[in-house]
């Protein structure tokens, strides 16, 4: 299954920065018709609103909220691409302090995003089908020590991403599953890694909805993560740690 973005209705959640504020300007230069760009703050929605007219609706949305997630879904009732992009590492440490910060993690990352799909794969399926993007991580495929609770929302997004996959495909939803390393954006300021820009990771993230793709591996340090993710968990699993044990030995 494959979606083209011209003349697509889009919708984009914590586009205020980063990612998602990316994700928006490459839809519109893919010919996008509508993007709702969607933010907690709508103020921090400014600049986009005055590049982009009309053709972009700020609209207020906290993904932990789902009864307002529904009501934007009534709204929105056109969008045929949604992209569950809001996102919080909060650098929660395993075995010492409080928890909240980790609960924190799930409740934006995988309630939030599992709220947004509840609402919107109806609205994209009644549209005649379309794509969800679901941002997952590296993270989500093995867990990273230096943030493990965020780790595991996101292997919580990526298992959710594959049974709304399975769950929705004959009905002829696109699910896409987006495996970034560090990409250079507020999150990741305090990681001390080469960083891909928003930009390309959001022209990588396009150009995989638009060839169909299930899973999108878009910055030079996850694409590192395609094959053994293909060849299998464990194999991945191996790879990866033997990658970092390699990196701290060089430091
Ligand atoms: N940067 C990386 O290295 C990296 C790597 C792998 C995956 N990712 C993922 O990529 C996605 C985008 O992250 P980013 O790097 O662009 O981070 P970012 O610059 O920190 O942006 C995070 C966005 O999520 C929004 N957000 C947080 N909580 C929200 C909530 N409850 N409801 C709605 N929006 C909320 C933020 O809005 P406010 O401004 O209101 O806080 C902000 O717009 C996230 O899912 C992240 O986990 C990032």
């Amino acid at each position: 299954m494959k979606t083209t973005i011209e003349g697509k209705i889009a919708l984009v959640t914590g586009s205020n920065r980063g990612i998602g504020r990316a994700i928006v300007e490459a839809l519109f230069e893919r010919g996008a018709s509508k993007v709702y760009a969607t933010a907690r703050d709508t103020a921090a929605l400014a600049p986009l609103v005055e590049t982009y007219g009309n053709r972009v609706e700020a609209l207020a949305l906290d993904v932990t909220d789902p009864d307002q997630v529904n009501r934007i879904a009534e709204q929105t009732n056109d969008a045929q691409v949604v992209v569950n992009n809001a996102g919080v590492a909060n650098g929660a440490n395993l075995f010492e302090g409080d928890l909240g910060p980790s609960r924190q993690e799930f409740e934006v990352n995988y309630w939030g995003s599992l709220n947004v799909a509840r609402s919107f794969v109806p609205v994209i399926l009644s549209n005649g089908g379309g794509a969800l993007v679901n941002i997952s991580s590296v993270g989500g495929l093995v867990n990273f020590p230096m943030f493990p609770t965020y780790s595991d929302s996101k292997a919580a997004v990526h298992s959710l991403t594959q049974g709304i996959r399975q769950l929705k495909k004959a009905e002829g939803l696109q699910v896409v599953g987006v495996y970034p390393g560090p990409v250079d954006t507020d999150m990741a300021a305090d990681f001390d890694f080469e960083k891909a820009s928003p930009a390309s990771v959001a022209g990588e993230i396009l150009d995989a909805v638009e060839a169909g793709a299930e899973e999108v591996f878009p910055d030079p340090m996850a694409k590192g993560f395609a094959e053994p993710y293909e060849a299998g968990a464990k194999t991945l699993e191996r790879a990866t740690i033997a990658m970092m044990e390699g990196a701290a030995a060089e430091a």
